[in-house]
């Protein structure tokens, strides 16, 4: 079965085609980020737009990077939420529209349900149950993963979720948007030793999380020195330390408090080599193991909601013909397949 999945919740246009024998036959993104980078972060009304732009050419891009005609496509799975609503809906009214229209089967993904299943499109995916980390722009999330589906939370961001938290710091210290890269480029050079901040709500038991608090911290430190490169470096490593730190102190909790051996970590702040170091270290203390995505499918991408869908899909999951998106949708709504 081959499916077309389609990705527009945020500042991502991407689609991609996942075969359930072959596995992913192609798979592209367009990023918005030179769009929204003068406004210095992604203007809803410009981000819906641009995916009306570029959803189409995308979608044939896939079908011939593929060798595949539109007749080859067995079913479609868009994103449906959670996200920015024009963005979602942009997706959506093609996604449906594609499928009334070649008279195939479409099914509506939840966003982060596509990043806790990225790992599987990897040679050597988890098994279930595991524990998942999901660290996004939008949501910090630890949960225990019984089966597809079965998602129950553990703990999560009680305010800024990491990756925003990421781009509020590096925003700061003066980097474009978003963040996260550009900040993590700025810690490699900065001195491990100069500043410590705190790891938040890690001196109580439990496994929520706290991160607008750093960001306070880094606004206090660079007041407090001149803000030289140097500073700016120096200050990035001590907020990327902090947040690894805090993020494998979690996880440590969340795999004893299961008895689980397996972590799966994604969600764009899963492509932070310096947090993949922090968490296999514990994870070998511990005996258990991390699942990642690779690089370009840490960050958001149409992979996850085609793998993601077609899951559904093989269950008979394909929903009806309404145009409905959910920018709110807890994940822990979902039920098992
Ligand atoms: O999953 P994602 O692409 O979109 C959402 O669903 O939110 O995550 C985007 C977030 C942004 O906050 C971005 O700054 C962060 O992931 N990010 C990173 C890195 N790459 C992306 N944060 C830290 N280090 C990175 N290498
Ligand atoms: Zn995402």
């Amino acid at each position: 079965m081959k499916i077309l999945g389609i990705e527009s919740s945020c500042d991502e246009t991407a689609v991609a085609i996942f075969d359930t024998d072959a596995g992913l036959l192609s798979h592209e993104i367009h990023s918005q980020i030179a769009l929204h980078a003068e406004y210095g972060g992604v203007v809803p009304e410009l981000a819906s737009r641009d995916h009306v732009r570029k959803a189409i050419p995308l979608t044939r891009l896939v079908l011939d990077a593929a060798g595949c005609q539109r007749g080859d496509i067995d079913g479609i799975a868009y994103t449906a939420g959670p996200g920015l609503v024009g963005a979602l809906l942009v997706g959506a009214c093609i996604g449906r529209s594609l499928a009334w229209s070649w008279d195939i089967p479409s099914v509506e993904v939840h966003h982060m349900e596509g990043h806790l299943l990225a790992p599987m499109l990897e040679p050597d995916p988890p098994e279930f149950p595991f524990v998942a980390l999901l660290v996004s722009g939008g949501h910090t999330l630890l949960i225990h993963v019984a089966a597809r589906g079965d998602y129950r939370f553990l703990g999560q961001s009680l305010d800024d979720a990491a990756g925003e938290a990421f781009d509020k710091t590096a925003k700061l210290l003066g980097l474009s948007y978003p963040g996260g890269p550009s900040l993590a480029a700025l810690a490699k050079q900065g001195n491990p030793d100069r500043f410590r901040f705190p790891r938040p709500m890690t001196d109580r038991p439990g496994m929520d999380m706290s991160f607008s608090g750093l960001k306070t911290f880094a606004v206090n430190t660079m007041a407090s020195v001149d803000g030289t490169d140097s500073d700016r470096a120096d200050i990035a490593r001590a907020f990327e330390d902090a947040v690894a730190d805090t993020l494998a102190i979690k996880c440590k909790r969340a795999l004893q408090a299961t008895g689980l051996k397996s972590l799966v970590v994604s969600g764009g702040v899963s492509a932070n080599l310096h947090l993949r170091l922090r968490l296999d270290s514990m994870l070998a203390k511990e005996g258990a193991r991390g699942y990642y995505p690779r690089q370009d499918l840490c960050t958001d991408n149409a992979a996850m909601i085609a793998y993601a869908g077609a899951q559904r899909l093989l269950k008979g999951a394909a929903t009806d013909t309404a145009i409905e998106v959910r920018p709110r949708w807890p994940l822990d709504e979902l039920r098992p397949l």
